[in-house]
């Protein structure tokens, strides 16, 4: 079985068809979000925070990245596998750039996501000429948190909307096959959406761009249960239930009605008889 193409998330937009991205970081997880027919997995340098308990992105590195990217891929035949390329995994040299990306392709994933407009631009074009699809992230690109000052809305002045409706169109034209959007006013990512001719991802960006993505263990409300995210809705709450389920396995161990004879093994009566006579015998 071969995995789907990044040329039918075109043909989604071209026919008004869409599609839903969602993250995933290990094995049994991909294996659930590709069982449930997410057509793209985003191995997300959201990570950091989710998984390794980082206080943000910017920790995240390669290896850490490579690691969960091979676990993903491992778990999954169909799904597009777009890899998050870390911070500083790009920004400053173009050919340790190409050849990071280059370690992601090499991983098993299909495509690369870098944050970031104008700064990128001639770097994906580069990629992109070098046979590495891309996938763009305008808004707030949370690699940049610490110079937004937080986590907080952007492209609400007119210069910022402007400034990312070009970074939009520059991304476009430097090969992007699909462009990230998040939180930023609906109003804009509907904006750049009718303007683009590939896809638009949102999260946080309103309902008219072509797709949406979200945080795996937000939908699913693992990571922090006791909060709900403005941009995210919970499907489920897996924080509480795996909790339930852990204290009573806890309990059974502690009172002793965990494991009963059902979950254990038996010995033939005869090697019990046989064992029980030389038990005496037996020097250690
Ligand atoms: O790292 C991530 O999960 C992301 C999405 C929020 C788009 O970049």
């Amino acid at each position: 079985m071969s995995r789907i193409s990044i040329h039918k998330l075109r043909e989604c937009k071209d026919s008004g068809k869409r599609f839903a991205m969602l993250t995933a970081y290990d094995y049994p997880t991909a294996r659930l979000v590709e069982q449930a027919g997410v057509p793209v997995i985003l191995v997300g340098d959201s990570l950091g925070a989710t998984v390794l308990g980082y206080e943000s992105t910017v920790p995240v590195t390669m290896e850490e990245m490579l690691h969960h990217t091979r676990a993903v891929v491992r778990a999954t035949k169909k799904s597009i596998v777009v890899a998050d390329m870390p911070f500083l995994s790009y920004q400053a040299n173009d050919d340790i750039a190409i050849e990071n990306a280059g370690q992601f392709l090499k991983a098993g994933a299909t495509a690369v996501k870098l944050e970031g407009g104008r700064p990128v631009v001639s770097l994906v074009h580069r990629m992109v000429e070098a046979g590495i699809p891309v996938m763009g992230h305008l808004g707030l690109t949370p690699q940049s948190v610490n110079q937004f000052g937080g986590h907080k809305v952007q492209g609400r002045t007119p210069a910022a909307a402007a400034r990312i409706l070009n970074d939009a169109q520059a991304l476009e034209d430097a090969g992007v096959f699909a462009l990230v959007l998040e939180t930023v006013p609906e109003q804009l990512a509907s904006m750049v959406t009718s303007r683009l001719s590939v896809p638009t991802i949102g999260i946080g960006a309103g309902v008219s761009c072509d797709a949406q993505v979200q945080v795996l263990h937000d939908i699913l409300g693992i990571y922090d249960d006791s909060r709900i995210l403005h941009h995210s809705k919970r499907y489920v709450n897996l924080g509480e239930s795996i909790r339930g389920a852990i204290r009573a396995y806890a309990d059974e161990v502690v009172e002793g009605s965990f494991p009963t004879s059902e979950h254990a093994f038996s010995m033939d009566e005869d090697v019990l008889h046989e064992l029980t006579q030389a038990s005496g015998s037996i020097v250690e």
